[in-house]
């Protein structure tokens, strides 16, 4: 074995996943989702069969540049009426699609290894970024009881995700987020700001031009 990739690299060459603390609550788990990410990807092939991802609108009406659909007994929201999490899908009046034990699988295990051992997530928001499309910088708070963390994993194109505090006007942190990682926050970091900037033009050998983010929530 290379004594210099011994410690880092796997056998195929992939990287191993570390673990990076960002603060007290917070990690970003390097490549954990890597493994799963082609089971995760046929999973989410059947639930957009169901339920497709759609431009929801904000409270003035204007589409999210972000598509988004759910999967799990709740979805988040967004119209003209707020934000909000229902039990159904309002395009088809159906139950969202039920959450596939490979997303819940994935997101019980980063829980744990950023300290939450009890998260039972009911809500997966499932993000499509194509290029240009971005979330400006908010805190997940429709919530019901803020104990639980998010976790929430990137895949496809790399993402500069902006990492703030607990106030809208502390300054935001950049972290690059790519393929495989999962960022969990939770604790005291649970209402952190957060954002995406805009999504640069690439082409990723799974997902092509588009970064796709799965946060998991306990939502109910
Ligand atoms: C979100 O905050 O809902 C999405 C975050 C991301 O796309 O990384
Ligand atoms: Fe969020």
């Amino acid at each position: 074995m290379n004594a210099v990739n011994g410690d880092l690299f796997g056998r195929d060459g992939a990287r191993e996943p570390w673990s990076e603390w960002l603060g007290s609550g917070t990690v970003l788990l390097h490549g954990f989702a890597t493994t799963d990410a082609a089971a995760i990807l046929a999973d989410l092939a059947r639930i957009i069969e169901t339920s497709p991802f759609r431009h929801m609108v904000i409270v003035d009406g204007r589409p999210m540049s972000v598509a988004m659909t759910n999967c799990g007994a709740l979805g988040w929201l967004s119209d003209t009426a707020g934000y909000r999490y229902s039990s159904f899908d309002p395009q088809s009046s159906h139950r969202w699609p039920p959450m596939p034990d490979s997303f819940s699988n994935l997101a019980r295990a980063a829980a744990i290894q950023a300290g939450f051992s009890s998260f039972t997530p009911d809500a997966c928001l499932i993000n499509r970024y194509a290029v240009g499309a971005r979330m400006s910088l908010h805190q997940d708070k429709d919530e019901r009881d803020f104990r639980a963390p998010i976790v929430s994993v990137s895949l496809g194109l790399p993402a500069v995700f902006l990492l703030g505090g607990a106030k809208r006007t502390e300054r935001a942190q950049r972290l690059a987020l790519i393929h495989g990682d999962v960022l969990v926050w939770g604790g005291q970091d649970r209402l952190r700001y957060h954002g995406v900037q805009p999504l640069k033009a690439g082409c990723h050998p799974l997902l092509g031009d588009a970064r796709i983010n799965l946060t998991f929530r306990q939502a109910g």
